[in-house]
C-alpha cells in the first residue's frame, strides 16, 4: 500500500512517469563555467573516492585538475533546453570512458542519468566498441543505475574499494 501510495505520489508529481514518455536528455560540450561548476560539483561529492583514487595514482588535486582540464571532453546535459547535469568522458581508441556523470541535486530519479547514459551509447555507437566506467563499493544508486542499462562488473580495484564495469557496444565480448 505505502507502495502504491508513492508511486501515485510520483506519478502525480513527474509528468514523465504521469505520461509515461521516456525522458530525453541532449549531450552538448559544456561551457567554461559549466565545466567549472562540474569540477566543483565532483569535489564536493565525490571527493572521497576521488581521494582514494588520486592516492592510488599518486596525484595531487591540483594535478588531478590539471587531468581533467586537458582529458577528454565535459559535457553539459540538457533537458528541455535546461541545465540537467553534467558528464565528464573520454574516447580512447574505441573505448569510452565516463570518468564522472552527476545530475543536478534536484533533478534526480527522474531518469535523466538513465537517458544521459542512452544518448552516450546511441551517439558514440560508430566510434567505440565499449564503454567503461568506475563505480565506488560506497555509491549503490550509480552502481543500481549502471546495472539496470546493462553494465556489467569485470575487475575490482579492491585498495581503493572500486569496481570497473564495462557495456559493449558491438557484439565484441566483454573481457
Ligand atoms: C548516480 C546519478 C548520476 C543517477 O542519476 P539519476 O538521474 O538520478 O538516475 P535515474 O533517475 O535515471 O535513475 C535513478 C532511479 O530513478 C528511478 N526513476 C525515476 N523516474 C524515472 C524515469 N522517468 N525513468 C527512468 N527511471 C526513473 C529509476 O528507477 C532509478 O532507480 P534504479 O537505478 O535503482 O533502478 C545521480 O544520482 C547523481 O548525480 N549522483 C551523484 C553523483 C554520482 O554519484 N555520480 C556517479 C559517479 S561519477
Amino acid at each position: 500500500m505505502i507502495g502504491c501510495m508513492s508511486c501515485w505520489i510520483r506519478c502525480t508529481m513527474d509528468p514523465d512517469l504521469r505520461t509515461g514518455q521516456p525522458v530525453e536528455v541532449d549531450l552538448v560540450p559544456a561551457t567554461a563555467g559549466e565545466r567549472a561548476v562540474l569540477w566543483s560539483m565532483m569535489r564536493e561529492e565525490l571527493a572521497d573516492q576521488f581521494e582514494r583514487i588520486t592516492q592510488v595514482l599518486g596525484l595531487s588535486w591540483e594535478e588531478f585538475e590539471a587531468h581533467y582540464a586537458t582529458r577528454g571532453e565535459a559535457c553539459t546535459l540538457r533537458r528541455g533546453g535546461e541545465v540537467a547535469g553534467y558528464c565528464w568522458i573520454e574516447l580512447r581508441e574505441r573505448e569510452l570512458h565516463l570518468h564522472a556523470i552527476m545530475v543536478l541535486p534536484g533533478q534526480r530519479g527522474r531518469g535523466i542519468g538513465s537517458a544521459a547514459l542512452r544518448r552516450l551509447e546511441a551517439e558514440f555507437r560508430d566510434h567505440a566498441d565499449v564503454i567503461e566506467l568506475g563505480v565506488s563499493h560506497d555509491n549503490p544508486r550509480a552502481r543500481s543505475l549502471y546495472e539496470r542499462v546493462g553494465f556489467v562488473v569485470v575487475t575490482t580495484l579492491h585498495d581503493v574499494g572500486y569496481d570497473i564495469m564495462r557495456k559493449p557496444l558491438t557484439e565484441v565480448p566483454l573481457a
